[in-house]
């Protein structure tokens, strides 16, 4: 584990971010622009992996996530032959290391044109839980007080839908909201003191926002729904900064898949 003080970034690491996030940005943004109906995964990640070779992208920070259709209920799911078919979702966790530093990015957009009414309502329940955690990240908040609103809004959300109960939330939601990033993706320092109080975030650090939905084995429309939209934030001195950009309005992303 490293020390608590390599939890803030200087100037030189946070410049290699912001390019390592905007080269992963790029990435996304030209996956999300092509068409995928009737390739597989495997095919869509050697796409993606085509144009990475053209970047100045150091390596992959971790190997790329794929997944389409039931296969975005899968938390990490690998590329595999899996035809991507007209009405599912994919969804493509990736990020690139540059000057040793990492980016992790995910996305989440239908197939087709256009999300179904149930993707779009389960994704905006989780698009609204990102930006509400984004809002509230500033110097003095804890990550474990950023997962605690992110599990609030998400489940505000579905039980205003009728989406599940109460006591099927942890299902649904299986993982942390953020974690630590720099040059590893999953960065080794602690999220606590010795006195078990939680990290106080300070200008310099940078973590993750990473709220997900994963509905399956349901017998209603909202089967196989698989949502996550992960960004890269750096805290300043009042807020925070999302380093990463890449469309996650719905309407963006069905402007963008307009042309697929
Ligand atoms: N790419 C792994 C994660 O999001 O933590
Ligand atoms: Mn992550
Ligand atoms: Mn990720």
């Amino acid at each position: 584990m490293r020390q608590k003080s390599s939890l803030i970034k200087d100037k030189e690491a946070v410049k290699a971010m912001r390019t390592a996030c905007g080269i992963s940005s790029q990435l996304h943004t030209l996956s999300m622009t092509g068409a995928v109906v009737g390739l597989t995964e495997k095919e869509l990640a050697q796409k993606i992996s085509r144009v990475y070779e053209t970047t100045e992208a150091g390596s992959w920070a971790y190997p790329m996530l794929v997944g389409a259709g039931s296969r975005t209920t899968i938390i990490h799911a690998q590329p595999t032959q899996k035809k991507i078919k007209e009405g599912e979702l994919v969804l493509i966790d990736m990020g690139i290391k540059y000057k040793g530093f990492a980016s992790d990015i995910t996305r989440t957009w239908p197939a087709g044109k256009k999300f179904t009414k149930e993707q779009k309502t389960i994704y905006e329940i989780v698009l609204t839980a990102q930006k509400e955690v984004i809002k509230a990240t500033r110097p003095g908040e804890t990550l474990t007080g950023l997962h605690a609103l992110s599990k609030e809004i998400l489940l505000e959300g579905l039980l205003c839908h009728k989406v599940i109960s109460k006591d099927e939330f942890s299902e649904v939601f299986p993982h942390k909201t953020s974690h630590w990033i720099g040059r590893l993706v999953h960065d080794a320092c602690p999220y606590f003191n010795e006195d078990e109080t939680a990290v106080k975030l300070e200008a310099g650090m940078l973590f993750t926002v990473e709220p997900g939905l994963y509905l399956k084995n349901r017998k209603d429309k909202y089967n196989n729904i698989g949502v996550r939209i992960e960004d890269v934030v750096l805290v300043t001195e009042d807020g925070c900064e999302v380093i990463s950009s890449v469309a996650k309005e719905v309407d963006e992303i069905e402007e963008l898949r307009a042309y697929c």
